[in-house]
């Protein structure tokens, strides 16, 4: 278990399902998360999404110090950890708790904690752009954006581009020199 400034990352429970089904099942989330269409999840996609946990190199379930409250999750998958070392970064939390600094929070430590646990030599993760709000969490932890694929999700009656974001170690390395804000 690891903890932020205002944050506890844990690993996960099987009692967490319940929270991360009505997590998915929240459309903003979802809508973030993947191009599948919006749909409500039935509750057999607990087992996606325990095999998803299970399945990550890291995984954490977000908790709020304060109250104990689950927020979400964030996770890493060494999708090439030996040749090329790459990683892949994601998160989802409940909307109450967008706006407050916690996604930055996440991922600043998860990402940290890739680089120095995983021995990772970048951080990659793709995000609609529709997503402003997790675009500007990537941008403001150091990622940059790499890459561009043209329609790739029909959405709300429209087209977006699906962004691909990658992190170096030796530039987070350089942002980071005096140490990660936690
Ligand atoms: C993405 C997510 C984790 C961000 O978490 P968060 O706690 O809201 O993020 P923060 O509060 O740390 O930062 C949000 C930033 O986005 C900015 N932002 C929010 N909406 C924005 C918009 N419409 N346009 C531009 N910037 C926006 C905020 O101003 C803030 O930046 P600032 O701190 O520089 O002002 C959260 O929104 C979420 O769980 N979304 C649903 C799942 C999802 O989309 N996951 C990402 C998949 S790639």
């Amino acid at each position: 278990m690891f903890t932020t400034d205002r944050l506890i990352l844990r690993e996960f429970k099987d009692g967490d399902l319940d929270s991360l089904l009505a997590l998915r099942n929240e459309p903003s989330v979802q809508r973030g998360v993947t191009s599948q269409p919006t749909v409500p999840r039935p509750t057999k996609y607990k087992e996606f999404l325990k095999e998803l946990a299970e399945n990550s190199t890291i995984w954490f379930t977000i908790i709020l110090k304060e109250t104990g409250g689950f927020v979400g999750q964030c996770s890493i998958k060494a999708t090439e950890p030996q040749k090329n070392r790459d990683a892949v970064f994601g998160i989802s939390m409940f909307p109450e708790f967008w706006g407050k600094g916690y996604g930055t929070e996440a991922t600043r430590f998860t990402v940290d904690y890739a680089f120095k646990a995983l021995g990772v030599q970048r951080v990659s993760l793709t995000v609609l752009e529709g997503n402003p709000g997790a675009i500007a969490v990537y941008k403001k932890v150091g990622f940059q954006i790499e890459g561009r694929k043209r329609r790739a999700n029909w959405v709300e009656g429209k087209w977006e581009d699906l962004l691909s974001m990658g992190v170096l170690d030796q530039e987070w390395a350089a942002l980071y020199s005096k140490g990660t804000p936690s």
